[in-house]
């Protein structure tokens, strides 16, 4: 499964595409407001520091004007992908963003229902957003687990983004469904990391190495 990092924090990218880690980004309004930076900016200098895919969302509503917008993302690096909303307006936007050879991401799905019409657009990415589904008291990788079977059921070639994770439990279940992708917040890959028997196993360790330093 690739992660993708769910943000727009450039520092954090580095660190973690140095590590090898960073298969892709994914951006939203919300995340570029965290970064404090003006989107054009921010996009490219991510899409330098990553050659995977990077979503950039926009604010069109009407497919005409999602399409400009989308046409003015593609154009800042080739590894754009432009963030299309789960809306009938979106969806012909993603008709003519692939035509045109611009990959999009659909975002914003809740059901199944929405996802199976997402593949029959020929969007490249769904993003069906798991934890916010779980805020309100639904099962959100439920979701997921029943998209990899409707997809895989047609062969359907978009690729399924796990978004709104949670906790590293989430993008573990996203690999065991198959998803393709987790699009994992820095605040969740930083806990994928650790485990409390990795520090205390560490700090054994180091302990005994310097009582048998001083031993021998
Ligand atoms: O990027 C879309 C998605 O991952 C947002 O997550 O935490 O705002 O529900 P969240």
């Amino acid at each position: 499964m690739k992660i993708f990092l769910d943000t727009a924090d450039a520092a954090k990218i580095k660190k973690y595409a140095e590590m090898g880690m960073v298969d892709g980004v994914t951006t939203n309004p919300t995340l570029i407001l965290k970064s404090g930076r003006r989107q054009e900016d921010v996009t490219k200098e991510i899409c330098k520091m990553v050659d995977g895919p990077v979503s950039a969302e926009g604010n069109a509503e009407k497919a005409e004007d999602i399409v400009k917008e989308g046409e003015v993302f593609a154009s800042w690096a080739k590894n754009i992908v432009v963030k299309v909303p789960m809306t009938p307006e979106g969806l012909k936007a993603v008709r003519v963003l692939s035509k045109k050879g611009i990959k999009t991401n659909v975002t914003l799905v809740f059901t199944s229902a929405q996802a199976l019409l997402v593949a029959k657009a020929g969007a490249t990415y769904v993003s069906p957003f798991v934890g916010r589904l779980d805020d309100i008291g639904e099962d959100g990788m439920a979701l997921i687990e029943e998209i990899m079977r409707m997809y895989k059921n047609y062969g359907f070639k978009t690729q399924v983004i796990v978004a709104s994770v949670r906790s590293s439990a989430h993008v573990v279940r996203a690999a065991a469904a198959g998803a393709d992708i987790a699009t994992v917040p820095v605040n969740i890959m930083d806990e994928m990391f650790t485990h409390k028997l990795t520090d205390a196993g560490i700090r054994k360790f180091h302990d005994d190495w310097e009582a048998a330093k001083k031993k021998a």
